[in-house]
């Protein structure tokens, strides 16, 4: 049985990595919108790189939580595939095999003019710092209006799921919020966000209004009880 685990922001808040539209934003009062997007590196290129250098540093000194300890453990009975928005490797660390990041990677660093000349980055980027074919480089990460690389292989991941569990996401970001729909029609949809998302019900939907921690606890005593 594959359970397929999409996560956002939500499920490293209790790690304390601050989600994007969470009250006081995510950085200095910045939307996200005015940092990630070409634009703004076009713009300001160090001003971007700060931003990111930051979130580098702030994913260093977090630890994983219950909530991606508990998914990590469920590997032992089940086949667990994770799509994850977040740039942050708490999965990893917390043991998950299977992971996919939709919209990049903190720890891993491009040419601004070559996408697929992408490098291993565990401390700051600065102004300077060039990648193999002498371009800046820039954070691996998806910004708004680019294409998502990602997202053939994550709906034909979605497509495999017998069970679907969406953690931690406010689903307003496309295309990332369109993947539960390519799940087979009829397959059990878990929503674990203590602020459910703005969606309509639909019968095989069960809603787990809890932060992610209590949420996973709550939906793995589920799956047990089914097999
Ligand atoms: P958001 O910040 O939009 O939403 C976070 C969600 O987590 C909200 O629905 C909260 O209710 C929920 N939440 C808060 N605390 C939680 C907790 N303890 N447990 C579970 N859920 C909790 O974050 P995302 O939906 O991940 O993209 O945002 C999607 C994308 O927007 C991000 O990947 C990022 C951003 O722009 C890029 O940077 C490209």
């Amino acid at each position: 049985m594959q359970i397929t685990i999409l996560t956002g922001a939500g499920i490293s808040a209790e790690s304390g990595i601050p989600t994007f539209r969470g009250t006081g934003g995510l950085w200095e009062g910045q939307r996200v919108e005015d940092v990630a997007t070409h634009e703004a590196w076009l713009r300001d290129k160090q001003f971007v790189l700060d931003f990111y250098n930051q979130r580098r540093q702030a994913v260093k000194k977090a630890q994983p939580n219950k909530a991606h300890l508990a998914l990590a453990a469920l590997q032992k009975h089940h086949h667990i595939q994770i799509i994850t928005q977040n740039i942050d490797d708490l999965h990893e660390r917390a043991g998950s095999e299977n992971v996919m990041h939709l919209h990049g990677e903190i720890f891993k660093s491009r040419s601004e003019r070559n996408n697929n000349l992408i490098s291993i980055c565990n401390d700051d980027i600065n102004l300077g710092d060039v990648a193999e074919d002498g371009a800046q480089l820039r954070p691996h990460i998806v910004w708004f209006g680019e294409e998502v690389p990602m997202l053939e292989p994550a709906i034909a991941l979605t497509e495999l799921s017998d069970i679907v569990v969406i953690i931690g996401t406010s689903m307003l970001v496309y295309p990332a919020a369109s993947l539960l729909h390519y799940a087979p029609e009829g397959t059990p949809i878990y929503i674990i966000n203590p602020q459910i998302p703005d969606m309509q019900k639909k019968s095989n939907y069960t809603f787990i209004e809890k932060n992610a921690s209590d949420g996973v606890e709550e939906f793995i005593a589920d799956i047990l009880k089914i097999n």
